[in-house]
């Protein structure tokens, strides 16, 4: 029986279809989230296996406190889902400073600091799974989602070389790419107005918020399959690096890896050109 610990644990999100899908498979979850009432009978549903913990993981404390709650209650972490986070849209000359730093705040700083609490414990024990929620957004740059590809970007970067660093403690980390999802990522785009400061970038901010009015509720991923593959994927005896959920998703990272590839080969010759005459 492994003990989960997932942040971002909303009702209708991918952290509670974790959560589920976990408790499904016999295991025990800590799910925390900023509104633990909402979980209350969730909660009570699963009481021997599943604890709820308030959590702003923007609060280092909190991060730390909960961490150590998990432990104690459950005798250590066994898996970690890096799952809060959340996109703001805005243009990268225009977006405002302070905006586009929470962006990074939630989905960048958090996942780390999340992580630097529960490594030491997965360490002692020589084990553990860390699956670090990205985006097919950490793949491929989305126009007026600059920002939030960015912090997916780094968080991609920054779990390519964790996984290494910590393969010799017998730790392993997944990051995982879902395209579009049906979760509560898109809800909070209508009615929010276009203020930015360089209103040339207006239009291209008006279809994307539209674009993600207009597909909130639609989107083809399920959540639930989701976390599902996520699971089968780190139950493997050799497990992927990296999952990509959804098909558009999918086709997407596909064409954008190819056409990457195809660049690259076509530069082999000036890249070999820059090494200094073998002597
Ligand atoms: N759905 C998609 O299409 C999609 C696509 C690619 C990647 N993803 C990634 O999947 C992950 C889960 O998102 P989701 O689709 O399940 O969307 P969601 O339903 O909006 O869930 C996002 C979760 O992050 C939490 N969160 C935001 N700020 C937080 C904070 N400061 N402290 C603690 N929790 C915070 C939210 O809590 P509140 O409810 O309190 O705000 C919510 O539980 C995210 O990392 C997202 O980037 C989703």
């Amino acid at each position: 029986m492994k003990t989960w610990y997932i942040t971002g644990g909303t009702p209708g999100g991918f952290g509670m279809a974790y959560a589920n899908a976990a408790l499904e498979g016999g295991d025990r979850v800590v799910l925390t989230t900023r509104r633990p009432g909402e979980l209350r009978y969730w909660a009570a549903r699963h009481r021997d296996r599943a604890l709820v913990l308030p959590l702003d993981v923007t609060d280092p404390r909190q991060v730390r406190q909960t961490v150590a709650e998990a432990e104690t209650r459950f005798g250590g972490i066994d898996v970690l889902v890096n799952n809060a986070g959340r996109g703001w849209y805005g243009s990268v000359e225009g977006m405002d400073d302070a905006a586009l730093r929470k962006v990074f705040e939630l989905n960048f700083f958090s996942v780390l600091e999340v992580t630097r609490a529960v490594l030491p414990g997965m360490r002692r024990r020589g084990s553990g799974w860390i699956v670090n929620m990205s985006s097919v957004a950490g793949l491929v740059g989305v126009p007026g989602f600059g920002f939030y590809s960015a912090a997916k970007f780094a968080l991609e970067g920054l779990t390519d070389v964790l996984r290494q660093e910590v393969a010799p403690f017998g730790i392993k980390v997944l990051a995982v790419e879902p395209g579009a999802f049906r979760t509560r990522a898109y809800a909070g785009f209508a009615g929010q107005p276009i203020d930015e400061s360089v209103p040339d970038y207006w239009p291209m901010l008006a279809v994307v918020r539209d674009g993600m009015i207009a597909e909130n509720g639609q989107q083809p991923g399920d959540p639930d399959r989701g976390a599902r593959a996520v699971i089968a994927a780190i139950d493997q005896d050799d497990p992927p690096k990296r999952l990509v959920l959804g098909s558009a998703g999918y086709d997407r990272v596909l064409h954008r890896l190819e056409a990457m590839l195809a660049e690259l080969r076509g530069q082999e010759a000036v890249a070999r050109g820059t090494d200094f005459p073998a002597a």
